[in-house]
């Protein structure tokens, strides 16, 4: 059914872009690729629970949506959420594995995402992983992944110890540009992880200072200068502190020579090269994060299906008390349909 004007407005249609997956995958197929005794794997517990493995440790308890695309489309349908971009969970990339081996291993993750969107191909789409530490490889690999459906490309803010704003992977932002696949960036492997060993501080923590690190590598080194305006880039969690921090360095770039030296413009003049996620919990912060992106640049991410994630997702955009009718819709689902080129989107089955 097609809603006017005024409901689609009332009622947006709900897309969510931060919404992990794990394929179902026994130790033996893991280990089949060649990742070596510590390659992660799921096990299904056969009563709708299961583990995300490492090897014989159990990393996290997990449960069916996770794996299984019907019970992830009952949750959904649940939550009024109309599509999921999914992408795999951060553990999957296998970035530190010798680049032949992360490649077979990423296209079978991949190859598995797309045999998960296949229950709902209009509901459920995916973005493929790469492996990242080669990037000719990871040309490779986006290319096919754009011809077997999958509509982006899901990396992690660093690699082998290099930021965003590498030479390589710079050269990498520009293949997925010239592919016309958009681009999510979600942290992984956080900084200092000896000094935030307790209470979750590598995610309450590193995890934001990882973003804002990936941000501003692209703003700082000039990359934005040279990658081409048509590449669509996305950062996860509100992109961490960034928006927070922005004034302090808009500030530093003014003051001195060694800030501004690779950036020709003020830091905050380059908010309409890149979007960010709604994952940041709270009314106030969330209307911040719009007043600092503007309303065609923050797209509903939820995190799901993991603790930390926003519960009822898109909740908090329904909810704000801080942006006007016409953003809602755009946070919602209109930002990313078009990011994500998802065509016409569906109703949510009233
Ligand atoms: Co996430």
């Amino acid at each position: 059914m097609v809603a006017d004007g005024e409901s689609r407005l009332a009622h947006p249609t709900r897309v969510d872009v931060h919404a992990h997956f794990y394929p179902l995958m026994t130790r033996k197929e893991a280990a089949s690729l060649g990742l070596g005794q510590s390659t992660p794997w799921l096990r299904d517990n056969g009563d709708g629970t299961g583990h995300m493995m490492v090897g014989e440790h159990e990393y996290r308890p997990v449960e069916a949506p996770l794996w299984d695309p019907a019970s992830r489309i009952a949750e959904m349908d649940r939550h009024g959420v109309a599509v999921q971009v999914m992408s795999a969970t951060p553990m999957l990339f296998a970035y530190a594995a010798e680049p032949k081996r992360a490649l077979r291993w990423s296209a079978w993750i991949n190859d598995l995402a797309a045999g998960m969107a296949e229950t709902d191909p209009v509901r459920l789409r995916t973005l493929c992983q790469v492996p990242l530490q080669d990037v000719d490889a990871a040309c490779v690999e986006v290319r096919r992944a754009r011809e077997t459906g999958h509509v982006g490309v899901h990396i992690g803010n660093h690699v082998c110890g290099r930021n965003l704003d590498d030479p390589e992977l710079v050269r990498f932002l520009h293949c997925c540009a010239d592919e016309g696949m958009a681009v999510l960036v979600h942290p992984w492997d956080m900084m200092a992880g000896e000094r935030m060993v307790k209470y979750m501080l590598k995610w309450l923590v590193g995890m934001p200072a990882e973003t804002h690190l990936a941000i501003l590598s692209l703003i700082l080194s000039g990359a934005f200068e040279r990658l081409p305006a048509h590449l669509r880039i996305c950062f996860t969690h509100g992109g961490g502190n960034f928006a927070q921090q922005l004034g302090r360095v808009d500030n530093a770039w003014r003051r001195r020579d060694i800030v501004r030296a690779d950036c020709p413009k003020p830091p905050s003049s380059y908010v309409d090269r890149f979007s960010v996620d709604s994952a940041v919990f709270e009314d106030a912060t969330l209307g911040f994060l719009v007043g600092v992106m503007g309303e065609d640049r923050v797209m509903l991410g939820s995190d799901y299906p993991f603790p930390l994630g926003e519960l009822e997702p898109g909740e908090l955009v329904a909810a704000s008390s801080n942006l006007s009718a016409e953003a809602k819709a755009k946070v919602a689902g209109g930002n990313a349909a078009r990011f994500f080129g998802l065509g016409p989107l569906p109703g949510t089955g009233e």
